[in-house]
């Protein structure tokens, strides 16, 4: 026998409740997110490297290490998206759609890919839910997306939700911090891990992200971004929490809240689930009002999210798989009564009705109990008295002509 093949590590299937579940979110993203404005926008797959390079930042672990990159074909190198902020603000410069009414307010559903250590909830390619609204740095537009996430994880009954601001401030107040910051861990290199000493050049800032104990005492003594923001991004940052606390949204002041990726200015936030162990982070994304910029547009500003579809499937409690009613089972006793019944089910599905055909050649017997398992509303039977009609819900059965039984579907409140 040959070799037989499964989902490469770290990727899987969708099946049945599952593919449903998903349906389902996708149904309350789409309400949630088009009642508010955003229109749905969908990238290739791929990208040229040095967009992520650029835009997400040479530093993070994501480019360092993540990345699964090839040869396009015309000598470009490509790389399967590993994060949607970047794609969609190439799209937004590459449609001038710094022409149409700002901000311009996009929403996607789409696969990513990480060359990541897989684990639980954390995939090579993963499906995010996101939004990104660029044009417009109003902390209005920073509140807003922060509570159409909130709205989200509520309506598909995600559990033990926490959400953390912060702000990163401008890249000025980020460069001056920064080196306040290095100047700090270079004097306490000794108590620090070595990986924090090898990054402290590259990306100081991921020390406060540090698991290990010396470091982490190290780091609670270090000067905080938030007490260094600027006036106006100061101000930036407390309209958006009073805008949270007039609608009663509930968060947490995260000073030392860091993102894995490089373009956020300003706010940041994350949402986290205690239901999910290891690998907390649900959603999470800020503002990018460099990002644009860095990826060779004029300077404009943005912010967004994106959410994990599986850590969403993972900690929600009520996406209910939704089957729909089927309103005809088809079976039929004997090949020779395969054509007709064939028909009748065609029949029924181009008038908009749902229905199934015995396609597994089970006996007339097999296929009864398959209708009952399918939970068919009526169940036609093609047999030796012609056809048969049996309505589930009164018990009623009755010879009928191939006509009647459309007249009948027909009547089934849908
Ligand atoms: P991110 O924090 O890298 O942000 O990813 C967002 C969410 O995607 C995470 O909170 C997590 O739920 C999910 N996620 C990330 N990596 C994996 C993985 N390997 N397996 C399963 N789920 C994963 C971004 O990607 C930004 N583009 C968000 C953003 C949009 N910021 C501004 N706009």
């Amino acid at each position: 026998m040959s070799e037989r093949f499964q989902a490469p590590r770290g990727t899987y299937d969708v099946l049945g409740e599952e593919a449903a579940a998903r349906e389902t979110l996708e149904g309350h993203a789409r309400r949630i997110l088009e009642r508010a404005g955003y229109e749905r926008i969908e990238t290739p797959a791929f990208e040229a490297t040095e967009l992520f390079a650029r835009g997400v930042g040479a530093s993070t672990d994501v480019v360092q290490k993540e990345m699964y990159t090839l040869e396009g074909g015309d000598g470009q190198s490509i790389t399967l998206r590993p994060e949607g902020t970047a794609p969609v603000c190439r799209a937004y410069l590459e449609h001038g759609m710094h022409k149409r009414p700002q901000p311009v307010k996009l929403w996607y559903l789409s696969s990513y890919f990480r060359r990541e250590r897989p684990q639980k909830g954390r995939f090579r390619q993963f499906w995010q839910i996101g939004v990104e609204a660029i044009g417009s740095d109003d902390p209005a537009v920073d509140a807003e997306v922060i509570l159409l996430l909130a709205e989200l994880l509520e309506a598909v009954g995600c559990r033990g939700v926490r959400l953390r601001i912060g702000s990163l401030g401008t890249p000025e107040t980020r460069r001056a911090y920064r080196e306040e910051l290095q100047a700090y861990l270079r004097a306490h290199e000794g108590e620090l891990a070595e990986e924090v000493v090898a990054r402290v050049d590259l990306n100081p800032l991921r020390a406060f992200d540090s698991d290990h104990p010396g470091t982490q005492r190290v780091m609670a003594g270090a000067p905080r971004l938030l007490d260094r923001l600027s006036d106006a991004d100061r101000e930036h940052f407390a309209t958006v929490r009073a805008l949270l606390d007039a609608v009663g949204q509930a968060y947490e002041v995260d000073a030392t809240l860091v993102r894995g990726l490089d373009y956020y200015t300003r706010t940041v936030f994350e949402f986290s689930s205690d239901a999910l162990g290891a690998q907390s982070g649900v959603g999470g994304g800020g503002r990018y009002d460099g990002l644009i910029e860095q990826i060779g547009g004029p300077h404009t500003p943005g912010v967004g999210w994106a959410t994990g579809v599986e850590r969403i499937l993972m900690t929600a409690s009520t996406i209910a798989p939704v089957e729909p009613p089927l309103d005809l089972f088809v079976a039929y006793d004997g090949p020779e009564r395969q054509v007709a019944a064939f028909r009748l089910a065609a029949d029924v599905r181009r008038a908009g009705r749902t229905a199934r055909l015995e396609l597994g050649g089970r006996s007339l017997k097999g296929q009864l109990k398959q209708a009952g398992r399918a939970n068919a509303r009526y169940v036609a039977v093609f047999g030796g008295d012609g056809v048969t009609l049996k309505d589930s819900e009164s018990g009623e059965q009755r010879t009928v002509e191939m006509d009647e039984v459309m007249h009948h579907i027909s009547r089934v409140d849908l």
